[in-house]
């Protein structure tokens, strides 16, 4: 494993001898000792620092432990920050609990025995760099699917391509060619003839299949016509495949859409319609595309039986989940809940960056 990281473990008290004796007695555990002698300097250094442990005298002037720890707990960056407070004897009992009211995870009583504050602070420590290493690798897990959506996408739109443009010129030759040979037949040699008739119907069904192929690998028309008419036309694909009917409600053309921005728009509709084909069991569609100023909205809801236990972590698919990814990559993100009424409503929202004017 990767060496671990140093973490910041911030020690809090308004004696300088306590704050000394606390360093002394942590400095084998080879972390990032930051002091602070009030609870406002305290508050200061947390806004800087991620730390691992706060330990916190509640004894002070001016800000005392529980209004320092209070105040922690109402950020955002130290919501969940462990707080162990540290009480004289005298005053144990009273401290402690009102500690664990303002969200203290554990106390030490002064005098500080040395094993136990060692022990108790290396528990946080240790808590604090799996958090760090498990951060790390969820954003490298994030970077290499945005990678290989990235890949995948390039693949195909290559893919696409190879076989429309290479397959397609094989097939216009063949089609030329067996034409050729039509024109030197006879007129009595017509089994010949009928022949060079059917496979020229067959060169005619290729050619059909071969396009449908690399349009399924990548629409022309979203690079040609734009995401609005690739939108258009996936949903005609969708109803005439499969029955259900597609309610439209698309603007005019989006001009200068980034085509990362169309293509990840585009995959994550077709998702969303093989989701309502697999699982909705409806008989209507509503899609509708937005765009304002700085957002691109889709919304698309279906008639079906609705969708329930989306947040469960445990499934196995990964179609949602390709979408959140899809969507994050460009900065926008995927709402999945159930329509009001009845059905699955997907909303899917991508930010536009503006060319400058
Ligand atoms: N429109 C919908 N209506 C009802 N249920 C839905 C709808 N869309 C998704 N679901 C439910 O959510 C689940 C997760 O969808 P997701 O696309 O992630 O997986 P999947 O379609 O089962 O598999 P895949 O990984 O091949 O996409 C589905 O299995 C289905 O139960
Ligand atoms: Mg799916």
């Amino acid at each position: 494993m990767a060496q671990a990281a140093t973490v910041n473990i911030l020690l809090v008290d308004d004696e300088p001898k306590n704050l000394f004796a606390l360093r002394e007695l942590l400095g084998d555990l080879k972390q990032n000792l930051l002091s602070a002698a009030s609870g406002e300097e305290a508050l200061r250094l947390a806004l800087k620092h991620e730390l691992a442990v706060v330990l916190l005298d509640v004894r002070m002037p001016a800000m005392d432990g529980f209004e320092t720890a209070r105040m922690l707990r109402s950020r955002e960056r130290t919501r969940l920050t462990p707080i162990v407070f540290l009480t004289a004897a005298a005053e144990e009992m009273e401290s402690v609990f009102r500690g664990y009211e303002v969200g203290a995870v554990d106390y030490l009583i002064k005098p500080i025995v040395p094993q136990v504050l060692r022990s108790k602070v290396s528990v946080f420590v240790e808590l604090a760099r799996k958090s760090v290493a498990l951060a790390e690798s969820e954003r490298k897990l994030r970077e290499l699917a945005a990678h290989l959506i990235s890949v995948r996408e390039e693949e195909r739109a290559h893919i696409a391509r190879e076989v429309h443009d290479e397959l397609g010129q094989v097939l216009t030759g063949l089609k030329m060619d067996v034409g050729w040979l039509a024109k030197q037949l006879r007129e009595d040699q017509q089994p010949l003839l009928e022949k060079t008739e059917s496979m020229g119907r067959l060169i005619d069904a290729t050619v059909q299949t071969v396009r449908k192929i690399s349009a399924g690998l990548r629409p022309e028309v979203l690079d040609e016509m734009g995401l609005v008419a690739a939108i258009g036309w996936q949903a005609q694909e969708f109803q005439k495949r499969t029955g259900i009917r597609c309610r439209l409600n698309l603007p005019p053309e989006l001009a200068e859409l980034e085509s990362e921005l169309s293509t990840t728009m585009f995959r994550v509709f077709q998702e969303i319609l093989t989701n309502v084909a697999r699982h909705s069991r409806a008989t209507r569609v509503d899609v509708d595309l937005k765009n304002s100023q700085r957002r691109l909205v889709l919304e698309v809801a279906d008639n079906g039986i609705g969708i329930d236990g989306v947040n469960d972590k445990d499934r196995k698919s990964l179609g949602l989940l390709g979408m959140q990814e899809r969507a994050l990559r460009v900065g926008g993100e995927v709402s999945i809940g159930n329509a009001p009424g009845r059905g699955t409503r997907v909303v899917v929202a991508l930010p536009v960056t503006q060319s400058p004017a």
